[in-house]
């Protein structure tokens, strides 16, 4: 049988299409709707489950695991939050659909930081936060690459850290000349300190130094204020009272910022492409080279100021509760102390322990991941949510669903 053109004539084959396209919708919104959502718990109103999460929610949500399995939704507040557990649907939202999965929940608490436009806590998902994130990672690269000014240094990373560990060490024998015992902590948030304003600022503070103080003190601030649960993360119409939450992270935000402007401010006027000294000269330098390149857009000085703000943040606060940790794991199991102690005499000796000695200092390595695993210091990551539907362990999560995922339950798992 032959066909002309007169007999497909064009409203035949439109109408067609449509058909065909219809049936392919409804044939998706079909299976969408037989994919369940994942389980959960009931819910009060307005509070939701948030009575149920305790004092440590990833110890409540482990129990919520044990019934409902590793992917399961609860609601805090008004909000719908999926709580992701077990090692591979923690990797199926971190690494193999990343992309589904990578933007930042709408939090009030989200808001304060650089008006929305943090790296971290961005709520602006999208191609101006993908090129951000570039250049931070490519400026943090460059400067790992960055040489030393002394030759028994491989790179200038090691360098700052060696410097500071070592005043570190002289702080400790002098306080405990003083003093039968002594709180490591001060010192060891000024040395942590010194380090992130090295890399970020290519400065090193006398730690009485007043602006270096000032510094510590609102970053102390920013850890109570952090500890202040703000509900209106959960029920969205708390948003527009003054509650003491909001108050203290704005506070916070502003002073820290104020802190991080001026530095930067002062890289752009002495800033030398050929001799990069820090991550803020990294991410100008990686910045000006997108501009040239006339390809993508590059970071404003308003962006830089704000990633470094995010790099300072992310570095400073997490390092200092680390080196903490790992001092309190060594003073309550004095046994590892001696072992590690014998294995840096004799794998080392008396030079200043380098990078490279981590090759050959297996117990040490294996301590410090230990100390990760075990003290699981941030339990969850911060708060993800979905750039598009995706389906997680069979169930369909829809667009723009706060994921929670429970690294501490990982770190912990039994099975
Ligand atoms: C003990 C050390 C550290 C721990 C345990 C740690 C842990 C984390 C975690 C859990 C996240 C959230 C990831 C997510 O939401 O998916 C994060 C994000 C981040 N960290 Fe770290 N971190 C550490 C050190 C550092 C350091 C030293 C820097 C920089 C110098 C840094 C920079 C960042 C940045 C920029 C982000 C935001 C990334 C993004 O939103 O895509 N962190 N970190």
């Amino acid at each position: 049988m032959n066909f002309t053109a007169e007999d497909v004539s064009f409203s035949k084959v439109t109408v067609a299409f449509f058909t065909v396209a219809s049936i392919l919708i409804s044939i998706r919104i079909f299976m969408k709707s037989k994919q369940p959502r994942p389980p959960g718990p009931w819910s009060l109103p307005i509070v939701g489950n948030l009575l149920q999460l305790g004092e440590y929610p990833y110890i409540s949500f482990e129990r919520m695991r044990k019934k409902y399995g590793d992917v399961f939704q609860i609601k805090l507040g008004m909000v719908p939050v999926v709580v992701v557990n077990g090692l591979d649907a923690v990797k199926q939202v971190l690494l193999r659909d990343g992309e589904s999965f990578a933007a930042r929940p709408d939090m009030h608490t989200f808001s304060f930081f650089a008006d929305g436009e943090s790296l971290s806590f961005s709520v602006k998902y999208g191609e101006s936060w993908k090129l951000q994130k570039q250049i931070a990672s490519k400026a943090l690269r460059s400067l790992t690459k960055s040489e030393a000014t002394s030759s028994t240094c491989s790179c200038l990373l090691e360098e700052h850290v060696c410097a500071e560990a070592l005043e570190l060490v002289k702080t400790f024998v002098e306080l405990s000349k003083q003093a039968g015992s002594f709180d490591p902590a001060a010192s060891t948030t000024c040395a942590i300190a010194n380090v992130v304003c090295a890399l970020c600022f290519n400065k090193r503070y006398d730690h009485d130094d007043e602006e270096f103080q000032g510094m510590l003190k609102v970053n102390d601030d920013f850890i109570k204020a952090s500890g202040v649960f703000n509900p209106a993360d959960f029920i969205p119409s708390l948003r527009y009272l003054p509650l003491p939450a909001a108050k203290a992270a704005r506070e916070f935000y502003r002073k820290f910022n104020n802190f991080v402007a001026k530095r930067v401010e002062d890289h752009y006027t002495t800033y030398d492409k050929n001799h990069l000294r820090d991550i803020t000269d990294a991410l100008i330098s990686v910045s000006n080279e997108k501009r040239e390149d006339g390809k993508a857009a590059a970071l404003s000085q308003q962006k830089i100021i704000v990633t470094v703000n995010d790099i300072f943040g992310a570095g400073f606060a997490t390092l200092s509760v680390c080196l903490q940790w790992i001092f309190l794991y060594l003073i309550s199991n004095p046994e590892i102390q001696t072992k590690i102690q014998e294995e840096i005499d004799a794998k080392i000796g008396e030079r200043p322990s380098r990078f490279k000695d981590r090759k050959v200092l297996h117990y040490t390595e294996a301590f410090l991941h230990e100390i990760f695993r075990h003290a699981s210091f941030l339990p969850f990551t911060i708060p993800h949510c979905t750039t598009k539907d995706a389906t997680l362990n069979g169930y369909h999560i829809p667009t723009k669903t706060c994921i929670f995922v429970n690294m501490y339950q990982v770190n912990h798992d039994e099975a």
